[in-house]
């Protein structure tokens, strides 16, 4: 199975999704003379072109598609071939109306948008493999395709469907994942409302009811729906292999959590050739920066440190937020050479030539409706000469400094209903510890929860569980093991509450950590919006929490080092410490942000060794390092210059708003 693009063949990828049916053929003379001003070297083709490609069924019209496929490959310009089959073309649907997915409310949704697939489809399914085939036969082989990019962004808008053809399907799925009645109704706890199953036909989607339905049955039902999509991913890629064999198949991911939530992407990674990437900045009153550095980061991680592509993101504005502001000047580069410090083989976009209709045609490209005259294409040929200089850094691996958990089946988990707090928000926990530690300089390697046996303390000091409802048991031998080998662990609360099927781990909260944090909790005491509690350790530091309080009992050993001074659990510990073996486990009880999160965190980098870089706050040092030397990338996101001590210590600026690369021959 190839692994990814080959590294001596091919430059940096720099590009986007290019969509030449939507324009007239004069045009793309113009695109391909413009890409190779701009020094594009890949581009995404297709992958909203069935009804072009097919426009009757079984009616085949490639000759448009060799033509720009040739265009493009005497220009030197590799393709990214996409199947197409995110949008069945309208005559599909006309002949089958029930491969339209199906809400939980039982309303079929309609066409003349976009991924309006019910991926258990067998018409569906029939259908995507035959005109994966027909493009992998014609150009399986073709020396210009370098890349194959099955469908687009598994996952949006729409991934469940509640159809009947899905709840025949589901019932396969739980007889092959319970074999027997009785442990399916074990897992479910179905004793609970009395929601016993007698029969496998009794067993139904989680279509809309009265009130909350039972959470294992949702949790399954996603999985069954994730399962679903990645099967339909797999048969392309099979199929692609077979026809176009040594070029890799890839899927672009929607890791950052910002962005997506129904796709367990620790799953479908196993399943790619290649890891690749969509980002976005989100205008949430975060720094969008680091949220970008975050879904880099858990790229990368995905990739299992091995380098990935981001396959889109944007040259300035998107079109689909409430407000879209455009990129200040020079931000482009930033991001792009954010996600190439982080590992990416390049930066490609969404998308090349702005479209004229349709219901993307406010989003920025790579060219313009202005053209070339533009603030944007300057900025874009800018960037594509970078790149070019950087080619050699292909195959470089960035150097992460601490570990975090991340898990989607958890975030899942804790989405659903009636929690002891509404406000309970895995992702803002992730978004918050991950920005403490951005602040420090520090780069995070992400690791599922069931992958933390291997975990070495000498290469992760530190490890970061910033919320982990639900939590297989085996994390607390994990852990231990991590710990006492002499990590530092750090835990916030709300973590290791559950099993997989949202079944409380027994005999004291939190259940599956219990051991390695030394401490019991024996009860919740979530705040009211608006209530806030101090904490205050025994220096006298003071910190103000929100959202969360608990009732701590430590155990032997477990140290506590600060105790919430008021509120409903005043004298109880918030923030404590166990020294275990060579390394300490440290417990959070309740919720703190900005400046309170980064002292506890420096609290815990002190405690792993980890002295962070002394620079500005917004300004990113990331290395990677590999055979052709190692790669030192600054990005200065504030408006003043910085100076970076280098490691034979000299100090080299970096101006405002800039990104330098050092590079230091091996
Ligand atoms: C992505 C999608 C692209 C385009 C882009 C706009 O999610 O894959 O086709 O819609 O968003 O930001």
């Amino acid at each position: 199975m190839p692994s990814a693009i080959p590294h001596d063949r091919l430059p940096l990828a720099f590009g986007g999704d290019y969509n030449p049916e939507q324009w007239p053929q004069e045009v793309w003379e113009e695109d391909v003379r413009l890409m190779r001003e701009a020094g594009v070297t890949l581009v995404s083709l297709g992958i909203f072109a069935w009804a072009r490609i097919e426009p009757r069924p079984g009616e085949y019209d490639f000759e448009w598609l060799d033509r720009i496929i040739g265009m493009l490959h005497e220009a030197g310009i590799n393709v990214d071939l996409a199947t197409p089959t995110v949008v069945p073309p309208a005559w599909f649907y006309r002949a089958h109306p029930e491969a339209l997915p199906v809400t939980r409310e039982g309303v079929r949704m309609g066409f003349g948008s976009r991924g309006a697939i019910c991926h258990s489809n067998p018409h569906y399914r029939a259908a995507a493999a035959e005109i994966t085939s027909r493009l992998g036969e014609r150009y399986g082989r073709h020396p210009a395709v370098v890349l194959w990019h099955v469908h687009n962004e598994y996952g949006a808008p729409v991934l469940t469907c509640y159809c009947d053809t899905c709840e025949v399907a589901f019932r396969g799925w739980l007889q092959d994942r319970y074999g027997t009645l009785g442990a399916l109704n074990q897992a479910w706890g179905t004793a609970f409302w009395g929601q016993l199953y007698g029969d496998w036909e009794e067993i139904g989607v989680p279509r809309a009811t009265p009130t909350v339905v039972n959470p294992a049955q949702q949790l399954d039902f996603q999985r069954f729906a994730d399962g679903q999509a990645r099967a339909n991913f797999t048969a392309e890629r099979d199929i692609l292999h077979h026809l176009s064999p040594g070029v890799p198949v890839t899927t672009n991911f929607m890791a950052a959590p910002s962005q997506c939530q129904s796709i367990d992407y620790w799953a479908w990674a196993r399943e790619v050739d290649l890891v690749t990437n969509d980002h976005y900045l989100i205008t949430d009153g975060r720094r969008t920066h680091v949220n970008l550095a975050l879904a880099a980061d858990l790229t990368r991680s995905l990739a299992g440190g091995d380098p990935w592509l981001l396959l889109e993101h944007s040259p300035s504005g998107v079109n689909w937020q409430p407000h879209n502001p455009a990129k200040e000047p020079g931000q482009m580069a930033r991001n792009s050479l954010g996600h190439v410090a982080r590992g990416s083989e390049g930066a490609m976009f969404f998308q090349w030539r702005q479209s004229r209709s349709g219901a993307e045609k406010f989003h920025s490209s790579m060219l313009p409706h202005g053209g070339t005259g533009t603030r944007v294409w300057r900025e874009v040929v800018e960037l594509g000469g970078r790149l070019a200089d950087l080619t050699d850094l292909r195959g470089t691996r960035t150097r992460a400094d601490v570990a975090m958990v991340w898990s989607w089946e958890s975030w899942w988990a804790q989405s659903l209903e009636w929690r002891p707090s509404a406000d309970l928000d895995a992702r803002e926990r992730l978004d918050s510890f991950y920005e403490a530690l951005y602040d420090r300089h520090l780069t995070v390697d992400f690791f599922a929860p069931d992958a933390l046996s291997a975990l070495d303390p000498a290469r992760y000091p530190l490890l970061v569980v910033p919320q982990l409802y639900s939590a297989p048991a085996s994390v607390t031998a994990d852990l231990e093991r991590y710990v006492s080998r002499g990590g530092t662990l750090l835990v916030s609360f709300f973590s290791g509450i559950v099993d997989e099927h949202d079944t409380v781990h027994l005999g004291a909260y939190p259940g599956a950590l219990r051991d390695v944090l030394g401490l019991t909790v024996e009860e919740f005491d979530p705040l009211l919006p608006g209530e806030s509690v101090t904490l205050r350790t025994a220096q006298g530091d003071v910190y103000t929490a929100d959202l969360w309080s608990e009732y701590v009992v430590p155990g032997d050993g477990c140290e506590t080092v600060a105790v919430f001074a008021d509120g409903r659990t005043a004298g109880r510990p918030a923030l404590t410490r166990r020294a275990l073996g060579d390394g300490a486990a440290w417990y959070l009880a309740t919720r703190l942000t900005g400046g309170d999160l980064a002292a506890v965190v420096d609290l815990a980098l002190a405690d792993a060794g980890i002295t962070p870089a002394d620079l500005p706050r917004d300004v990113e040092l990331v290395v990677r390092e590999g055979e052709s030397g190692t790669y030192r990338f600054a990005v200065n996101h504030t408006d003043a210059e910085v100076k970076v001590v280098l490691p034979d210590g000299s100090r080299a600026a970096v101006a405002a708003g800039a990104v330098e690369v050092f590079r230091e021959p091996r």
